[in-house]
């Protein structure tokens, strides 16, 4: 039996996709037009109104030396947010029509398209009201920070927190969720990203100008309860680390120092985090698997989290950070954009809808 369509529209025989087309600049990011793509057993067709755009995508498309990396062309973008289009044999949990948000973890991408078939068990439903760009941030921003904060740090209310990179996609998501969870906060980020950690309720620190160490022991006194470092590096984890009390939690989780420090980085973080889980000082240095990859073997945990901070942005609980929406088709502009920094929160890619 073949894919159930969408009714009342005319079939629409092909899409748009953007692939990179070898590794290099924003510049080898070209967008093609290809048949539409069919669902397979178990899966549902997407047409998609909004995918995320994150440094690790950009680090997939300078460079094939990233682990994990596919073979150009490939196609990126991590969560999507769109209506099911088309639904293949045996699924019953999903209706052609339907809002849903996913992370396309089980085929490392894929997202920056105008159509993408996905297993239906990533796709989660929207509830009515929400904005598409801001359900997308919740996807990879949010529920990787809800993993390092609930599953990984395990939190408790009245804890103090220090954030990395706390005006990025996922630094401005721990923000947000350390405020609902009764952190005390402070945040590290380059000036130009002050204002949105301060509103998100966190006490900013210049990275470049500061040194976060003491800004931590003057603020707190013994040091902070837990640090979440997404920058990595050597120095950076060794830094964080003494930033917290005897008995604190670093969670490393990214490399986001690797644009500035190149991709030894990667090594020479897991090298200091061995160390630092070595050292008997009474602090912990604790690490998690991806997302993707926890998502794939925690499917319940994932679709349960994510309607969880679906609904929580429904409710007006939630206020994801959009740095940008740009057209898909200018993919390129927005790689620029997200490697450029000083922007706040999360670039956005749509389609079909308003850009901005
Ligand atoms: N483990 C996982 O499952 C997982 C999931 C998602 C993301 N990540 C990782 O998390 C990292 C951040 O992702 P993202 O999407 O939030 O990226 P992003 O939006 O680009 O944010 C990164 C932020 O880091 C800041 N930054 C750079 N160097 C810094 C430093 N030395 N100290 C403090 N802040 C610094 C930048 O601020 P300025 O612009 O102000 O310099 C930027 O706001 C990436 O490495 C990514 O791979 C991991």
């Amino acid at each position: 039996m073949g894919a159930i369509m969408s009714q009342g529209e005319a079939p629409q025989a092909s899409h748009r996709r953007v692939v990179v087309s070898r590794h290099g600049g924003p510049e080898v990011l070209e967008v093609v037009e290809e048949p539409l793509p069919t669902p397979a057993p178990g899966e549902a067709r997407v047409r998609v109104r909004a995918a995320g755009v994150s440094s690790y995508d950009l680090m997939q498309r300078r460079s094939g030396a990233l682990p994990g990396t596919p073979r150009v062309p490939f196609t990126p973008g991590l969560d999507v947010v769109g209506e099911v289009d088309a639904v293949g044999d045996g699924v019953t949990s999903l209706a052609v029509g339907q809002r849903v948000a996913g992370g396309s973890f089980t085929r490392d991408g894929g997202g920056y398209a105008e159509h993408l078939c996905m297993p239906a068990w990533e796709l989660v439903a929207v509830p009515p009201g929400v904005d598409d760009a801001e359900a997308v941030c919740l996807v990879v921003n949010y529920l990787t920070a809800h993993l390092m904060m609930h599953r990984v740090a395990a939190v408790r209310r009245g804890e103090r927190a220090l954030v990395h990179g706390a005006a990025g996609g996922v630094g401005t998501a721990l923000l947000e969720l350390g405020g609902l969870a009764g952190l005390t906060l402070l945040g590290t980020a380059s000036a130009a990203g002050h204002d949105v950690v301060a509103r998100l309720g966190a006490t900013p620190i210049d990275y470049r100008d500061e040194d976060f160490v003491e800004r931590a022991r003057a603020v707190t006194g013994e040091g902070v309860d837990v640090v979440f470092d997404p920058i990595g590096g050597w120095r950076q984890l060794w830094r964080s680390h003494r930033a917290l009390r005897r008995g604190g939690r670093l969670v490393w989780f990214g490399v986001a120092a690797a644009p500035r420090d190149g991709l030894r980085v990667i090594p020479a973080s897991l090298a200091m985090h061995t160390l630092l889980r070595l050292l008997p000082d009474g602090r912990r240095a604790l690490a998690s698997d991806h997302l993707g990859k926890f998502s794939l073997r925690h499917r319940p945990w994932y679709r349960e989290t994510l309607a969880e901070l679906l609904g929580l942005l429904a409710a007006g609980a939630l206020h994801p950070v959009v740095a940008a929406r740009v057209p898909l088709a200018e993919a390129a502009r927005a790689h620029a954009l997200l490697e450029r920094g000083g922007h706040a929160g999360k670039v956005v890619l749509v389609s079909g809808g308003a850009a901005g």
